[in-house]
């Protein structure tokens, strides 16, 4: 039999602070998450300064519990992942700096790994038979992207968005209707009470690119002209807008790829109107249709370590020269 796998996962590209524990790529033995979101409300979004602090004062503890919580000791971790990109520079150092820290001091391996990656992987935890090869819909905060997964670290990126992130436009949409931050689950819950009477432009471009400012700029003018109109249909057309966008590009990536196997994966995929448009047009042509737990589907760093155990056993591993890559893009 083969030696089990531990690894520590480390989240810090954003306002989580998430530490977890997972064996062999798909045990979950901790996932602690400690979020900043209630500091940021006060600021109507994420202020990079104060997230960065708020990591430094936390990761140590959090470790601490995720290593308590595992049930394990230290010394059964096999490999040390934290995220070193995309995200907040100084938000990732600090998660970087720390792993590095702790490689060095307790000599065990060091691997970098791909935040956009570790959303990917959050399915594997949730659903223990997926394997690649599938389509995966990426939708985040900060990102919106199309991507066939060839292999568990081999990616091909198919269509991404020219302007907003998907989930940028839900948290917008939420600040102009008066909901604050953070905004997509405020939207979601308050289109349930509306009715889908207002028409959106969407920009259907030639490729398998998503645009989404186009339909977030006519809320944000619709909402001033009409200061009185009715918040919850405003909400739940804009979310049907941006989910025929979706669609629009899925059905592409169907066409060209052959492959029916769709995956969704980031913080908007708790949504629950795209959850159910999607899980209709699995119904009516046949697809197979995959969404991560609600609890893995924004930042933690259980799907990090997911993400960090198919690179590792793949043999990769970084130095103490790892460093933190704001931009760093899928399949580098
Ligand atoms: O994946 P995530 O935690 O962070 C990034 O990597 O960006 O995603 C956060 C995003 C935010 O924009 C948040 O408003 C959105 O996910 N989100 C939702 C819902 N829950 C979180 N958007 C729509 N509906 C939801 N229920
Ligand atoms: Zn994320």
């Amino acid at each position: 039999m083969e030696k089990d796998i531990y690894v520590l996962g480390i989240e810090s590209s954003c306002d989580e602070t998430s530490v977890a524990v997972v064996k062999n790529g798909r045990e979950v033995l901790s996932n602690i998450i400690n979020s900043q979101i209630k500091i940021h409300e006060l600021y109507g979004g994420v202020v990079p300064e104060i997230a960065s602090r708020c990591h430094t004062e936390v990761i140590n503890q959090v470790t601490k519990e995720a290593i308590k919580e595992a049930n394990i000791s230290f010394d059964d971790i096999d490999v040390i992942c934290p995220t070193y990109g995309p995200g907040l520079v100084g938000a990732l150092l600090v998660g970087v700096s720390y792993a590095k820290g702790l490689a060095l001091a307790t000599k065990k391996d060091l691997l970098g790994v791909n935040h956009i990656e570790g959303h990917i992987a959050a399915n594997y935890i949730t659903h223990k038979d997926l394997k690649p090869p599938f389509l995966c819909l990426i939708i985040s905060g900060g990102h919106t992207h199309l991507v066939k997964v060839n292999d568990y670290t081999n990616f091909e990126i198919l269509g991404k968005t020219r302007d907003d992130a998907i989930g940028e436009a839900f948290d917008k949409v939420a600040r102009v209707v008066g909901l604050g931050y953070p905004g997509g689950p405020k939207v979601d819950k308050l289109a349930k009470e509306g009715k889908e009477i207002i028409d959106l432009p969407i920009t259907d471009l030639e490729n398998m690119d998503f645009s989404f400012s186009g339909i977030k700029t006519a809320v944000i003018n619709l909402n001033h002209k009409n200061p009185n109109i009715n918040k919850a249909d405003l909400c739940l057309s804009f979310e049907k807008a941006a989910t025929d966008m979706l669609e629009i590009n899925i059905k592409k990536a169907i066409e060209n790829t052959k492959i029916r196997k769709i995956v969704l994966a980031g913080g908007v995929s708790c949504n629950s109107y795209i959850r159910n448009r999607l899980d209709i047009l699995a119904e009516n042509n046949n697809l197979e249709m995959y969404y991560p737990e609600v609890k893995l589907c924004t930042d933690n760093a259980a799907m990090i370590a997911s993400a960090g155990y198919y690179n590792y056993i793949n043999g990769k591993k970084s130095d103490l020269t790892l460093n933190a890559i704001p931009n760093l893009k899928l399949g580098e």
